[in-house]
């Protein structure tokens, strides 16, 4: 029994084996840093990464980051200090040909053309290690202090000196977001479409103020086999259905990627009604209604308090398609669970709705489209970083492997 709970434990360790939080907490001087990775969520990212670098800034040098911009461009900076690859004290001593760059976590919120997400490393003469943008023509110039804490090959934390700072990171984003402006660029014409017409637009423009995470089906998916004729649903309903596709909070994909728990919407009124659970595998996280399910298939954008991704699929709440698969008209419910039902417009007759007409021929569903997830954007910037990550997470699940297999002698 107590071999079985090892395997147990050993398992769960090697899938969840650091807590940036908890690693920086005994440290005062990183108090100021500890507490912007969690306000800004970053904290969930590092958490989810198999293999990561966190360069860490003092309280001093971290206030001179965070004093002027607002959280969202902190998340920026902060995003080119998390590594995605494993650098203690002597690997940055052993850089081959004494330069190189390393891809960050602000590689992959699809904001970073070019060099802009990666950070050069050089081993400069007389044993000091200087850090910079990857961009041509910057300066080295934050430093290489000490080791915090290193977890062989699945975290490593170190100081520097200085913040790094890439070329316009610093520059904050226009103030109020247009999200279904956003979503138009995104390949989601017909989820904003439906967001105008209904008067929902208003309602995820006040959310954006305090915390809001969009799921936007991408325009491929209202075209799918299988969906349902919204033109079925009443005015309540609809509204619901697009509520249902947003979260009262700042969920970044880090965060996703690390919930247990079924998650509120926008349309929830009660305790389990109109809720979403997630379910991770390695880098890629799917959004189960308890009717189907929908893979999150880009960031739109991760701008705090707003983060916009993209869906292969719509969220179907079970509230409203439970039974069959395409429902039977309810009559709108008294109590609707939307109150801004009663704000709504009439849709504009002129207005083109693609969504009414009636249901497309069935076709094939759009798997294999090339739409790019966060992970799959990460990893094909730099086949080298690729490589470099993938060797400590084969060693980890070797390790984890015979780790079982250990136990499972002793068990015999
Ligand atoms: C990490 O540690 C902090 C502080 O101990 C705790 O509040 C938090 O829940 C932990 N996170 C996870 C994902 O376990
Ligand atoms: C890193 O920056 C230095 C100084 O600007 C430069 O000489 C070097 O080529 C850069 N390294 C890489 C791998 O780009
Ligand atoms: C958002 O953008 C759309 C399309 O570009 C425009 O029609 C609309 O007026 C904008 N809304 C706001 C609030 O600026």
């Amino acid at each position: 029994m107590h071999l079985l709970l090892l395997t147990l434990s050993l398992l769960s360790l090697s899938t969840n084996a650091h807590n940036i939080t908890e690693i920086l907490s005994p440290f005062p001087e990183y108090s100021l840093c500890n507490s912007y990775l969690s306000q800004t969520k970053l904290d969930g990212e590092i958490n989810s990464r198999e293999t990561v670098t966190v360069l860490v800034l003092n309280n001093a040098a971290m206030s001179s980051l965070a004093a002027k911009h607002p959280l969202s461009v902190i998340k920026n900076a902060l995003s080119l200090h998390i590594l995605l690859d494993y650098y203690d004290g002597a690997k940055l001593h052993q850089i081959s040909d004494g330069t190189t760059t390393s891809t960050t976590l602000y590689q992959t919120t699809g904001n970073a053309p070019g060099n802009l997400g990666s950070v050069n490393i050089t081993d400069l003469k007389g044993g000091k290690v200087g850090f910079g943008s990857a961009v041509p023509g910057s300066a080295l110039g934050s430093f290489y202090t000490k080791e915090v804490k290193k977890m062989p090959y699945s975290i490593s934390v170190i100081e520097i000196s200085n913040p790094i700072i890439a070329p316009g990171i610093l520059t904050a984003p226009a103030s109020s977001a247009n999200i279904t402006a956003m979503l138009e660029k995104a390949g989601c014409k017909t989820f904003a479409a439906l967001l105008r017409s209904t008067g929902v637009e208003k309602v995820f423009e006040t959310a954006a103020d305090k915390a809001l995470t969009v799921f936007a089906p991408s325009d491929e998916a209202f075209k799918a086999a299988g969906v349902p004729d919204l033109s079925k649903l009443t005015n309540a309903e609809l509204v619901a259905l697009l509520q249902y596709h947003a979260l009262p909070s700042y969920s970044p994909f880090g965060s996703l990627k690390t919930t247990k728990d079924p998650i509120s919407t926008l349309a929830t009124s009660g305790a389990g009604k109109f809720d979403l659970t997630v379910s991770t595998s390695g880098d890629e996280v799917t959004l189960k209604t308890g009717v189907g399910s929908s893979r999150v298939a880009s960031t739109v954008t991760d701008s705090p308090p707003l983060c916009v991704f993209t869906v292969d699929s719509l969220l179907l709440p079970a509230e409203l398609f439970g039974k069959a698969p395409s429902p039977s008209p309810v009559p709108a419910p008294a109590t609707s669970p939307a109150p801004v039902v009663s704000t709504l417009t009439p849709t504009p007759a002129t207005a083109p709705s693609p969504v009414f007409s009636p249901p497309a021929p069935p076709m094939e569903s759009p798997e294999g489209s090339p739409s790019e997830g966060p992970s799959q954007s990460e990893d094909s910037k730099s086949d080298k970083a690729a490589a470099d990550v993938n060797t400590p997470a084969l060693f980890k699940a070797l390790l984890t492997v015979s780790a079982s297999v250990v136990v499972s002698v002793f068990l015999s």
